[in-house]
């Protein structure tokens, strides 16, 4: 079974497990690996990372593996790199920590094992000549994004191009395998926030936000390798991993908030987001308004909280002026109200337990 399929099965459990307290010889390192986004950086064999300046870590050393990962989790060890890393070890117990570390150390450190790592050698191959810009994220603080969504009326833009290429759905298939290990063979993400809900979003939201992402207009150090060129290939794979996505059933059970104050989130709604989200959350494709109906609680939170703040630096401007007097509670009131708001039973997979039939 490939490991694409034995993900979404074994995230939400590993993520419950991370919660108690197990002893760490009873854990699989090698489960603990694939379930905790690992391999997305490190390799499935753990030596062929996506970016050729990540560290291999097969045959490490198991103490010395273990005060890393430990360092990187506290933020002792911190540069430009360790962050992309940091985001995900929230997931990681102590204990699991251990039991992966020891599995690690087992493991054979030669060779570059490109034959046994399957999505990770297909990208990793190609880029050696990433590698001087491969610093998780190079962004150096005070660049300002490019102008709003301009790019998509240059017919030279990736944007242009990537939305008016005819898709192939394999690729698409081949190309999603490696976000979906973030964001889950589903396209569903997570109910606690890290990797939002990407099933049924509209194609030109996706196409920018990637758009974004890889031009470091949107901060996003954790999915910066895997957004790059050299990481999915170039427009026509971004036509065709956004064209599948799009057409990904959303979850019908997404992650809303504490419902204690919705009528305040209601009216919120109304007086200020309808005019570009749309009375129901589903957007505006024509003018790269994302489709928030549906979208996980707590991920909506932090992009709106961000984009109150300026944090968000890729958002639209109108939006966050017409944010800007949002308090704390006002904002979890509306973002409750729109996590509730339902996109049509079309657009909704028949049940929480469906599984993506395109991978097995
Ligand atoms: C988003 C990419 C990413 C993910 C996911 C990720 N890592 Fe890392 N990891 C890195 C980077 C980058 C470094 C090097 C950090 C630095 O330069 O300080 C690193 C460093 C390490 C190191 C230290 C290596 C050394 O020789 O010093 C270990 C051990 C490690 N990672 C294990 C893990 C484990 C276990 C997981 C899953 C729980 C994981 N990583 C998830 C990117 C990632
Ligand atoms: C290592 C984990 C990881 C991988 C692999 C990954 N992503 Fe992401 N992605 C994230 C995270 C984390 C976010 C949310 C970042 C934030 O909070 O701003 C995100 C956000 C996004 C968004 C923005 C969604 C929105 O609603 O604005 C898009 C689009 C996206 N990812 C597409 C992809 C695609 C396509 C791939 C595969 C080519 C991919 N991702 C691979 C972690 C990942
Ligand atoms: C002027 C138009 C406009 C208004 C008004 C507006 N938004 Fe937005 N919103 C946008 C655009 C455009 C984006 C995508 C920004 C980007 O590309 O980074 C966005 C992004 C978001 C996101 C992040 C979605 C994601 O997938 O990452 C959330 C959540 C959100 N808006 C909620 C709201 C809520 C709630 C309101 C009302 C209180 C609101 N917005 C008002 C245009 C608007």
């Amino acid at each position: 079974m490939s490991l694409a399929k034995l993900l979404p099965a074994l995230l939400p459990a590993a993520l419950l497990l991370g919660q108690t307290s197990v002893n760490a010889a009873d854990l699989d390192g090698a489960k603990l690996f694939k379930d905790k986004t690992c391999w997305s950086c490190h390799g499935k064999d753990a030596k062929t990372p996506i970016i050729p300046t990540y560290p291999k870590i097969a045959g490490q050393n198991a103490d010395y593996a273990l005060q890393q990962m430990q360092d990187i989790k506290s933020g002792a060890r911190s540069n430009g790199q360790s962050v992309a890393m940091k985001a995900v070890m929230y997931l990681v117990s102590d204990e699991e920590m251990k039991a992966i570390a020891s599995w690690l150390a087992t493991l054979d450190s030669s060779g570059t094992g490109a034959a046994a790592a399957a999505p990770a050698a297909k990208v990793a191959a190609p880029v050696a000549a990433a590698a001087a810009t491969a610093a998780a994220n190079p962004h150096a603080a005070g660049d300002k994004p490019e102008g709003w969504n301009d790019n998509f009326a240059d017919k030279d833009s990736e944007q242009f191009q990537a939305m008016n290429l005819p898709a192939d759905k394999e690729n698409g298939i081949e190309v999603y395998e490696v976000c979906s290990a973030c964001h889950l063979l589903e396209g569903w993400g997570m109910p606690d926030g890290t990797f939002p809900q990407l099933a049924g979003q509209h194609r030109s939201v996706l196409v920018k936000q990637l758009a974004d992402i890889r031009a470091l207009n949107r901060d996003n150090p954790t999915m910066y390798p895997f957004a790059k060129e050299e990481s999915i290939g170039g427009v026509q794979a971004m036509a065709d991993v956004t064209d599948y996505i799009e057409k990904l059933p959303m979850n019908p059970d997404n992650g809303v908030g504490a419902g204690d104050n919705l009528a305040l989130g209601e009216k919120l709604y109304k007086d200020n987001c309808v005019k570009c989200h749309g009375d129901n959350g589903q957007g505006d494709p024509v003018k790269y308004y994302p489709r928030i109906h549906g979208q996980h609680y707590n991920y909506m939170l932090r992009q709106f909280e961000w984009i109150r703040d300026g944090k968000r630096r890729n958002a639209n401007p109108d939006m966050v002026k017409q944010i800007k007097g949002f308090s704390d509670a006002d904002m979890k009131a509306v973002i409750d109200y729109t996590a509730r708001l339902k996109p049509s039973k079309e657009m909704l997979a028949p049940s929480k337990d469906w599984q993506n039939p395109d991978y097995d």
